[in-house]
């Protein structure tokens, strides 16, 4: 019988262990794997952890605030945030292949943890939030999942680490699925927003736009996302999707404003049902709220005359576009 707080006790306690009076890191992506990977390192080792969160520029509205926020502030762990925008989006410029997109994303995450490893000096440990289906996808294992399935995308979070940084990588969540992994966030007391929160890329906005990543590009993303994820909390459906998030097309489409024709950009709106993330089903929402989030887009985000529904299962089709 699987229990949750036993698990916390025991994965604690071996963490404790394992890293004894030495120094951990562990990489804050803002999703739940990472918060409850390093809320167990933590409490087991207190200060001797040092978290870092990499503001990439492909995070989503106040996402880096938010997740500095819960972790410095209210979980009082030691966070060192590095803002690398500038970088990603460099290394970004005018790339759209979506499997270069995540390449370059993984070399430069590596490259900052390059850049902070003086700061890291000591550490003799990784704290990673990999969890049973990360592990399965990368053994390619055809059991669970079908090999075919597995091999579509390259899933990068921090794209591996240096050579140089000579670190024992320690997975406490390799066992559990994500509702386990969500129940062990509440028994060490995250906050629900961090818990409940739907999985979110790596490679972040940048395999939400199809074409080229510019800083006008995400911001016009960023502000669809955040009406369509607030209009979804709002309405309660949040927790009824798997995953729900807003794709900005590269195609443009001709509007009327007023007495006026535009020419601007198509946004498509995606959410899924699933247990697994192998299959998915779209959500069946309902018209009036679809309704509502498209008025809200058309008229609140400049540069945006159209909204539709993505209404595809996988498979054939991904749950992201990229
Ligand atoms: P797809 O699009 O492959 O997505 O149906 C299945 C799940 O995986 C997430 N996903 C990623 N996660 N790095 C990640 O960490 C990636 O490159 C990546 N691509 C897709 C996707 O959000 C969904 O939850």
């Amino acid at each position: 019988q699987w229990s949750t707080t036993s698990f916390v006790d025991e994965t604690v306690e071996w963490l404790r262990e394992r890293i004894g009076d030495r120094r951990a890191i562990c990489a804050l992506s803002g999703g739940v794997d990472s918060g409850v990977a390093a809320a167990l390192a933590a409490r087991a080792v207190g200060d001797q952890l040092t978290c870092v969160f990499v503001d990439n520029g492909l995070l989503r509205q106040n996402e880096a605030d938010q997740c500095m926020a819960v972790f410095a502030e209210h979980l009082d762990m030691k966070v060192l945030k590095v803002d690398a925008s500038q970088k990603f989006l460099e290394a970004l410029d005018g790339v759209t292949d979506p499997e270069e997109k995540r390449r370059r994303i993984g070399r430069c995450f590596m490259e900052v943890f390059e850049e902070v490893a003086p700061s890291l000096e000591g550490a003799d440990y990784f704290i990673q939030g990999t969890t049973y289906p990360d592990v399965i996808e990368s053994a390619g294992d055809s059991g669970r999942h079908s090999a075919a399935a597995t091999k579509i995308k390259t899933h990068h979070n921090v794209g591996g680490l240096p050579d140089t940084m000579k670190l024992e990588l320690l997975d406490p969540l390799s066992f559990l699925f994500k509702d386990e992994v969500r129940a062990a966030g509440r028994v060490l007391g995250l906050p629900e927003q961090i818990v409940d929160r739907h999985p979110f890329p790596g490679p972040g906005l940048a395999v939400r736009m199809t074409g080229a990543v510019t800083p006008e590009r995400l911001e016009r993303l960023r502000r669809s996302d955040e009406i369509f994820i607030s209009e979804l909390r709002s309405a309660g459906l949040y927790q009824q999707t798997a995953q729900a998030l807003v794709v900005l097309t590269s195609d443009k489409s001709v509007g009327v404003l007023g007495d006026f024709r535009t020419y601007e950009d198509v946004v498509a709106l995606r959410a899924v049902d699933t247990e697994d993330w192998m299959t998915a089903d779209w959500s069946r929402l309902p018209y009036d709220f679809l309704a509502r989030v498209s008025n809200r887009i058309v008229n609140e985000v400049p540069g945006v005359n159209r909204v539709v529904y993505d209404i595809s299962s996988k498979p054939p089709a991904t749950v992201e576009w990229e």
